[in-house]
């Protein structure tokens, strides 16, 4: 399973390079960094991993979302354009993987937009589990409604389980086999974390110096 850092944080990526398979970003991530030279930024990003760095287009209409992801897709090899799971943007998808450019359809909430993701190419497809159960659905069922369905179906399209909010919801994720998860930089921090390793370490520290 792919981990990826959902941040358009430099430092952050930085930080936890060493841990991560690629980089996931988004409009509001990219504002969040105070950045407004962003293709300086995501080619920099794009240095710092080996993997996928997802960028998302921010048109809507066909004909505009081909124009920004071509441009995107230029910025570096790396580079996954992201596109919303839209009638325009499912269109786009189809026609940016025939000319070979790598796509992530984000912002999807149902297993029939997956499907029609797949359908079209996509290389991966995010369903949000967080912003789901923000509003009382089950990101849980979603995930496995699609995972089912590519597997029964044989698609090659990879599940990238995003908007995670917790440790477990990436430990589910795994179990269900997806093929990637992005994770906002505390909670990859958070995964590293355990009260009794922190507290074990404390008793060994204690323990050893007073033999010394
Ligand atoms: C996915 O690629 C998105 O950038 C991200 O996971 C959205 O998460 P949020 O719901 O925490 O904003």
């Amino acid at each position: 399973m792919e981990i990826f850092l959902d941040t358009a944080n430099v430092n952050d990526v930085i930080l936890y390079k060493d841990f991560i398979d690629g980089v996931t970003t988004n409009p509001s991530l990219i504002a969040k960094s105070g950045r407004s030279d962003y293709g300086a930024l995501i080619g920099e990003i794009c240095q710092l991993v080996s993997g996928s760095v997802s960028v998302e287009v921010t048109s809507r209409e066909r004909n505009d979302v081909l124009a920004e992801a071509r441009y995107l897709a230029k910025i570096h090899n790396n580079v996954c354009v992201k596109l919303p799971c839209t009638w325009d943007g499912l269109r786009a998808c189809r026609e940016l993987s025939a000319e070979g450019i790598s796509t992530n359809l984000t912002l999807c909430f149902s297993a029939s937009q997956a499907l029609l993701a797949a359908k079209c190419g996509a290389t991966y497809v995010s369903p949000f589990l967080g912003r789901l159960e923000d509003c009382g659905h089950d990101g849980l069922t979603l995930l496995e409604e699609i995972t089912g369905i590519f597997e029964i179906q044989g698609y090659e399209t990879r599940v990238l389980a995003a908007s995670i909010r917790n440790r477990k919801q990436v430990i589910q994720a795994a179990l269900l086999g997806v093929g990637a998860v992005t994770l906002p930089p505390s909670i990859l921090k958070q995964c590293f974390d355990h009260p009794l390793t922190t507290q074990g370490l404390e008793i060994f520290e204690r323990d050893w110096k007073s033999m010394l």
